[in-house]
């Protein structure tokens, strides 16, 4: 008989076919002992999660590589209408006799003398989230989306300013935030090839794939937001220790693994983040581990693959990622109508994590009933649903400025 691939399978969106399953409880360890104490969670149960996401989801990193230097390619003090001051920056790397290096956009409020800011990635280069026409444009590989002007795997003048309604430059900068920003394609091309970006850098010998239990691009990604990290310490226009990690879709998985192996990370603000980022992995509703592997084999790493269409028997689940974060400000938003990233399974995910945030006296989401479209709740660990698609709005800055405001100032 021949199997058919699993992407030619209608996926399940139907309520009543969610399977039964026991949410495997943070506070308890493998063993099956029970976690009471902050010391204990620090102390025995949070390493053993983050080992066990390290070797069989996203893939540990091979090895320490830092920025060898850095550059700042072009800076003005007068951008976003005279608001704002706009640095480039290059971070580069060296390592067995290559060299990678990538550009950070940093727009920073003249009024505000170190100011927090909000970072995050960008899908298509830099210079699609502003007009701007000094932002530098980057000539690393992209995904092609025909509908923002990008063919032929290259970013051009075509797609300046693109992306711009993703970003509201000017309500962050207003707000008296900055932001940094950079293409995630510079630290590793989205594509299922591990001789580019970052990987060969920290290869051995003859190396040409990531062994089963090393990183796979979404764990390439958070080591690049961890090295800009490193350079954000070193710049005295910015406070370091009110940095808001931002990421929408595989971005907003690649934020939340960020924060849970970097705690440098004072919030971190999932969008949208679905399978593999903040939605539950056993309710296999929309996507699920073992299309996510079928169509990107590359973002995981290798194990990950044993729980393809075997959700029964991963010992985890997503929710327990979210508990990684805490007791960190961390905000999950879902969409109505992206079903595939099961905005439910986002929801029960901030719910099921909870426990964890209640262990440091600290608020998230109570009920296990989903909230009402547009109404969110912002505690420590915050939600909400908003009306319309997969994407990032205007509505969606809105309260990610309000409530980062309130957690990282009140
Ligand atoms: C695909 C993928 C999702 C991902 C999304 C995105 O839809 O299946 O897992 O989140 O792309 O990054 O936009």
């Amino acid at each position: 008989m021949i199997k058919q691939p699993i992407d030619t399978f209608e996926p399940n969106y139907d309520e009543d076919k969610v399977p039964i399953f026991k949410v495997p409880n943070p506070l308890e360890m493998f063993c099956g002992e029970r976690v009471n104490t902050i010391e204990e969670w620090e102390g025995r149960r949070r390493p053993e999660l983050l080992d066990f996401f390290t070797h069989n989801v996203y893939g540990k990193v091979p090895g320490e590589l830092k920025f060898s230097s850095f550059r700042i390619v072009e800076q003005s003090n007068s951008a976003i209408e005279g608001k704002a001051k706009r640095k480039q920056v290059e971070l580069i790397f060296k390592k067995n006799k290559r060299t990678l290096s990538f550009n950070i956009l940093i727009y920073l409020p003249k009024n505000v003398s170190r100011a927090p800011v909000f970072m995050g990635y960008n899908f298509y280069g830099n210079h699609t989230v502003t007009n701007d026409s000094k932002i530098i444009i980057s000539d690393a590989w992209t995904v092609n989306n025909e509908s923002l002007g990008i063919t032929n795997n290259r970013l051009d003048e075509h797609s300046r300013g693109v992306c711009a309604s993703r970003w509201q430059v000017e309500s962050v900068i207003d707000a008296g935030f900055g932001l940094a920003t950079l293409f995630y394609g510079e630290i590793d091309p989205d594509k299922n090839d591990m001789t580019d970006g970052i990987h060969p850098l920290l290869y051995t010998r003859h190396q040409q794939r990531p062994k089963s239990d090393e990183w796979g691009s979404i764990a390439a990604w958070s080591w690049g937001l961890s090295r800009v990290m490193d350079y954000l310490e070193k710049d005295l226009d910015i406070d370091a220790t009110k940095v808001v990690l931002f990421g929408h879709s595989r971005l907003g998985k690649t934020s939340l693994w960020a924060s849970a192996t970097d705690q440098r990370f004072a919030a971190v603000i999932s969008n949208n983040s679905g399978c593999g980022g903040a939605a539950l992995s056993k309710r296999k509703y929309g996507e699920t581990i073992g299309r996510i592997n079928h169509r990107f084999p590359h973002w995981f790493c290798n194990n990950f693959k044993t729980y393809s269409n075997n959700e029964e028997q991963l010992p985890v689940d997503q929710h327990e990622l979210l508990a990684l974060i805490a007791p960190r400000p961390l905000y999950v938003a879902s969409a109505e109508e992206d079903r595939w990233a099961d905005p439910r399974g986002e929801y029960l995910s901030a719910y099921y994590a909870t426990s964890v945030y209640r262990l440091y006296n600290k608020k998230g989401v109570d009920s296990i009933d989903m909230l009402s479209v547009n109404q969110p709740i912002q505690n420590r660990l915050a939600y909400h649903i908003r009306k319309g698609k997969h994407d990032v709005t205007e509505y969606d800055w809105e309260q990610y400025i309000k409530w980062a405001r309130m957690q990282l100032f009140e």
